[in-house]
């Protein structure tokens, strides 16, 4: 295979968007939309990627960073002129250039090196993608002769009724021989309805100097759908979404209502978990086997591992062990880290918090900053205070302990192993192995009290 390049177009913002955000950096399941671009064309082995970038470049860039380089395009004159902003890098350099936009997020990596072989095998000057679709609107449309060659793409704007009866579209992938791509850009013109350097006018160029034009049409009409405003963005997350569940269904995980359940695109699951209805698995998240992730969970770039129970929580940035019993409605904040066997039980928050093998938090409680060892047992309403107001300090339990209810631990403060502590106290000091403690008041008693007590309340003495 010859060197091969790709160009890829983002320079325009996207009004349509009606967003801040760049286009391209709209995220699908989970990853920017330029992304699924990227690691597609990435992985097709192109020798450079080419971004051109304009409006809101600086935040095209600092989502791809070095993944790609940058090619600035002032002002966005139209998708040819776009190209011709390449030359100085390209034009020298002798293969084949692949270009689609950043804006067509589905296409898949065979359909990129589809096109390439395609090129390389008929020897054509471009080799263009093209799509039969019910709905052609707004699309440029393919104009071939009666022996089926193409002549030429003619934009919505500039068809004729005629010609916008043809289903054939233009998705806006193509692949060129370098050293005619930039001969022909430079006999483009804005002579048309929009007054742009049109890149689909090539077409009708190269024709014209007699070198052929090859065209692919892909099978898959899904794969070229753009996303001009958030209605499309919204029905291409429903094409993606189903893919990918799909993809672990078939890989052994049971989705009970696939259409409610939301995971992206970098999610792994193992195989005979369960994902119950309403469930969102984002980020870089890792489910291992026979897990149950019950309805309303939110993991967020967490891993988890196998035969965990999880139900209606919310787990973020965190890693769970084997065999832990999650909710509901427990909250683990970033940086938690649940060793095998725990139970994390209702209406418990963690945060930043490692527990060790076999402890429980059954109910109830609040650990922010703490380390707590094995087998060690965290009563109902147990609360650790980390936050003096300015600073967070960390508290520390040891393993095989009894922290007893509606304990607070006043950090920073480290409790022994063995340890166990009365309900109710408020701990402020460590307390050493083995020991027990109890910090709270003793309990006074006031025989037959009541009834003085209430004649002098209602004679507001009291
Ligand atoms: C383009 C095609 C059309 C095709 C359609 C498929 C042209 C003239 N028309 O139309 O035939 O059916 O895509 O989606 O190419 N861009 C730049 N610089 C510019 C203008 C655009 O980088 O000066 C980028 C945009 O950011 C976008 C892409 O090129 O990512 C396509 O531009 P857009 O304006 O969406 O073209 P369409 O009108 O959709
Ligand atoms: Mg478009």
């Amino acid at each position: 295979m010859a060197d091969s390049y790709a160009v890829i177009l983002a320079a325009g913002q996207g009004t349509r968007m009606k967003s801040k955000t760049h286009k391209v950096l709209h995220p699908l399941c989970g990853k920017p939309m330029i992304r699924h671009v990227t690691d597609s064309l990435k992985q097709t082995g192109v020798n450079r990627l080419f971004v051109v970038v304009g409006a809101l470049a600086d935040q095209v860039k600092q989502e791809l960073g070095a993944e790609a380089e940058f090619i600035h395009q002032e002002q966005q004159l139209g998708t040819g002129h776009a190209v011709m902003q390449a030359r100085s890098v390209l034009a020298g350099l002798a293969g084949y250039t692949l270009v689609c936009y950043g804006d067509t997020p589905l296409v898949s990596r065979d359909t990129y090196l589809g096109l390439l072989a395609a090129h390389e095998e008929s020897g054509a000057a471009v080799t263009m993608l093209t799509a039969l679709v019910p709905q052609p609107f707004g699309l440029g449309r393919i104009i071939r002769n009666d022996a089926g060659e193409i002549l030429s793409i003619v934009e919505e704007k500039d068809a004729t009724p005629e010609q916008k009866l043809i289903q054939e579209i233009n998705p806006g992938l193509y692949c060129f021989t370098n050293s005619v791509l930039f001969s022909a850009l430079d006999q483009l013109t804005n002579n048309n309805a929009q007054g742009e350097y049109y890149l689909t006018d090539i077409i009708g160029i190269i024709r014209r100097q007699g070198l052929k034009i090859a065209s692919q049409t892909v099978s898959n009409a899904d794969e070229i759908l753009g996303v001009n405003d958030r209605v499309q963005l919204a029905s291409l997350q429903t094409i993606l979404q189903k893919q990918i569940n799909e993809r672990h269904m078939r890989n052994g995980v049971t989705l009970i209502d696939p259409q409610t359940t939301y995971i992206d695109v970098d999610v792994q699951i193992g195989s005979d978990t369960v994902v119950a209805p309403g469930v969102t698995l984002s980020g870089a998240t890792a489910i291992g086997e026979s897990c149950w992730i019950g309805s309303g969970t939110q993991i967020n770039t967490s891993t988890v591992g196998d035969r965990v129970h999880i139900q209606s929580s919310i787990i973020m940035e965190s890693a769970v062990a084997d065999d832990v019993e999650i909710g509901p409605f427990a909250y683990l904040r970033p940086g938690c880290k649940i060793s095998s066997g725990v139970k994390v039980g209702d209406f418990v928050e963690l945060k930043n918090t490692s527990v060790g093998d076999g402890s429980k938090i059954p109910h109830l409680a609040y650990l922010g900053d703490a380390d707590v060892g094995s087998n060690t047992n965290i009563g109902c309403g147990v609360v650790t205070a980390n936050y003096d107001g300015f600073r967070k300090h960390r508290t520390v339990v040891g393993s095989g302990s009894f922290v007893g209810c509606n304990t607070n631990l006043i950090a920073p403060v480290t409790v022994g192993n063995e340890v166990y502590i009365a309900t109710g106290s408020t701990i402020t000091d460590d307390i050493p192995d083995g020991a027990f403690a109890i910090a709270r008041q003793r309990q006074t008693i006031k025989e037959n009290y009541v009834d003085k007590l209430k004649t002098r309340l209602r004679e507001g003495d009291a």
